[in-house]
């Protein structure tokens, strides 16, 4: 572990541009890395923070083919929106870029020649499925078949998703292609594989040099190699991508896990010629801390393929940590793209415009950092409403407040300090640093626990000194404790800007703060200077109402819903039955002529049906499908023969036929065309 290093290169994932954000990705990801990226920088170290869009990989052709665009059109879509969306939520990366840049490809492939010219790729010719309809090699995931495991008949060439098995595309039962749908067969290829069983020794020595890695990490890194490394092919036969730099490597690109974390460093590349700084800076001085933060499906390739890229390659630092998260599943269920089970951040940031601080808050409070975490909207709710209103606006809100009341908007003067002012004086001293070391630790929870306990400080300090009242006997006291109420107010400014910009630049506002304090400055009780003017006061945070959680909640729900009606299958046929049994049904066609509902029931229709031999009551359970006018005149199909029987009090000879539609709604049987009362369905 390196000690204090002045200069930081942070990365955080480049996620595939094949759809838009969500929650999970922020909690997991990119609120973390922004968390700790604006700490280091408020304590004035170097700092790059590095992240933009992974687009190869066989993640954006499927989206490509899903909907019927070129890969090219699918990533600048999702480029766009993505950059957008972390930009408002206050993600502040010193560059957001994408791996389709020129300088990206460059920069890649002269990483591969020089493993290559180093001797370090083993060349091989294996098996691989080939579709010869469409005329191209599959990837993995185009390649689906029966699991071998539990029989699901959807699975995936390198993974079952309903049992979750590890798979490779040979194991598949009956294999079949998704671009084709004909059966695929194995021919030769050549491909460039990096030896990583030979490696293991080195790949160890690093990881085990790493025991202060957080337990998901290591135990994982561990678990993998434990196993034994397998030599893994660098390259692969598909047509989007990054060319293979070598003559005979026609039709053959980059594995994508081999170009995107180069993409870290062609990205610094960039970001420091825009600076105009030294990009070496940031990946070849080995006083230089590397950070990669990640969720926890990419902890292999940080932490084994990578690093060992960049050993053979040899000129790179390596990571000094990657503290991967677990997952954040939303209201009981595991957050799901293609299920629509998300809180999509630019849907987010249009319909509770202002709130990005209320869902960073929430998301650094139930970060998944040592198991998966939940968030519910409910939960969202009030933490707003009984933390960040009632404890951290609320005392700020009291301090400003007080000040305009009694001190005319100004910072007062400090007075004689009593026992009880240098007790609470100390321990605001202590915060900056409990605070900073956490975060230091990728202890975000903790962190932010920490600053909501200053809050509860000040709070506590207004309780007991009750400056509304001292005031009356004794005005200078009252400044005095108002002094200190505003100080621990700017303190609060500096330490909750990683978790709260947008609020930290709010209460600066607020506060009449112009310095540029950091957190350098922070503990001190003299931050403010007496007389200084107050800025206007503005709460900081407003009450959410049941109204607004119930949207987002109806929102979920309508997805769900959504959902079983796609998974829903037309049900399975009957067992056989004679023409005997059919004839013994007596269907026929009537109008209904009268319509009513029945009283004290919510389901019951009363009918009166012309059946062509003087009409019938009938007694349906549409009512809630159907208002009698609407039905009036309306002719239906209906069983003639069915034994008469009572129902709340009437009788019913017969009954309506009607269909059922997927989503459970009722729709009349009527004939095409009209057929006289009586008619008979055979
Ligand atoms: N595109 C991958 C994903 O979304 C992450 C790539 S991270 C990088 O899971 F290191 F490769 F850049
Ligand atoms: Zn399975």
């Amino acid at each position: 572990m390196l000690e204090n290093p002045q200069r930081y290169t942070v990365t955080a994932a480049l996620i595939y541009a094949n759809g838009p954000i969500h929650i999970g990705h922020i909690a997991g990801c990119y609120l973390p890395a922004d968390i700790y990226v604006r700490y280091l920088r408020s304590t004035g170290k170097d700092v790059a923070f590095i992240s933009g869009t992974d687009e190869h990989g066989v993640p954006i052709t499927i989206k490509a083919k899903k909907e019927g665009i070129t890969p090219q059109e699918v990533v600048d879509k999702y480029y766009v929106q993505i950059k957008q969306a972390f930009s408002d939520f206050g993600i502040s990366f010193d560059i957001y870029s994408r791996t389709s840049n020129q300088i990206h490809h460059e920069t890649s492939q002269e990483f591969f020649t020089k493993l290559y010219e180093n001797g370090d790729f083993d060349e091989e010719v294996t098996e691989q499925y080939y579709d010869e309809v469409a005329g191209q090699f599959l990837a993995d995931r185009y390649i689906v078949g029966t699991c071998p495991v539990c029989g699901n008949p959807n699975a995936y060439g390198d993974q079952c998703e309903r049992c979750g098995t590890a798979l490779s595309p040979t194991e598949l039962i009956e294999p079949h292609s998704m671009l084709s749908g004909s059966k695929p067969v194995l021919r030769s290829t050549k491909n460039w594989f990096l030896p990583l069983d030979r490696m293991q020794p080195k790949i160890e020595e690093y990881v085990n040099s790493h025991t202060e890695w957080k337990t998901n990490v290591f135990g994982q890194c561990q678990s993998w190699l434990k196993e034994g490394l397998r030599p893994r092919a660098m390259t692969r036969d598909l047509d989007w991508g990054i060319k293979v730099p070598l003559p005979d490597a026609d039709g053959k690109v980059l594995y994508v896990w081999f170009d995107a974390p180069i993409g870290y460093i062609s990205m610094t590349k960039e970001w420091a010629a825009e600076q105009g700084k030294d990009w070496e800076l940031y990946w070849r001085n080995e006083q230089t801390k590397l950070v990669h933060f990640i969720g926890k499906d990419n902890i292999v390739f940080h932490c084994i393929i990578f690093p060992a890229m960049l050993m053979a390659e040899g000129s790179f630092i390596l990571a000094d940590n990657v503290p991967a998260n677990e997952f954040m599943n939303l209201e009981g269920d595991k957050i799901s793209t293609s299920r629509n089970w998300a809180v999509w951040l630019h849907e987010y940031l249009e319909e509770l415009p202002g709130k990005q601080d209320v869902l960073r808050y929430v998301l650094a409070a139930n970060a998944p950092e040592t198991k998966d975490s939940e968030f519910t909207w409910k939960d969202f709710q009030t933490r707003n409403n009984a933390e960040l209103v009632g404890i951290f606006g609320n005392f700020v809100n009291r301090a400003v407040v007080l000040t305009q009341k009694f001190c005319e908007g100004k910072v007062p003067s400090i007075g004689e300090l009593t026992d009880y002012d240098k007790q609470v004086i100390d321990e605001l001293a202590q915060f900056p640093d409990r605070i900073g070391q956490s975060i230091g630790n990728y202890k975000f929870r903790e962190a932010l626990g920490l600053l909501m306990d200053l809050a509860r400080l000040g709070n506590k300090y207004l309780a007991e000194t009750e400056p509304w009242k001292v005031v009356k006997t004794d005005p200078l006291r009252a400044n005095t404790i108002l002094n200190i109420a505003l100080q621990i107010s700017a303190n609060l400014s500096i330490v909750c800007e990683p978790f709260l910009p947008f609020t930290s630049e709010k209460l600066r506002s607020q506060l009449g703060i112009t310095e540029l304090f950091n957190w350098t400055n922070a503990g001190r009780a003299d931050l403010l200077i007496e007389g200084t003017v107050l800025g206007k006061g503005e709460l900081l945070f407003a009450k959410i109402e049941d109204d607004e959680i119930n949207i987002q909640i109806q929102k979920l729900l309508n997805a769900k819903r959504m959902n079983e009606l796609e998974t829903k299958t037309v049900p399975e046929l009957r067992s056989e039955i004679t023409y005997d049994d059919f004839a013994k049904m007596d269907i026929r066609i009537g109008t209904i002529t009268e319509a009513e509902r029945v009283p004290k029931s919510d389901k019951l229709l009363k009918l009166k049906v012309d059946d062509g031999l003087g009409g019938r009551q009938i007694l349906s359970g549409i009512a809630k499908h159907f208002t009698p006018e609407e039905i009036i005149g309306k002719q239906v199909t209906f069983l003639a023969n069915l034994a008469p029987r009572k129902m709340m009090g009437f009788e019913s000879q017969g009954m309506i036929l009607m269909a059922e539609d997927r989503d459970g709604k009722l729709a009349l049987i009527a004939p095409g065309n009209a057929v006289w009362n009586g008619g008979t369905v055979s």
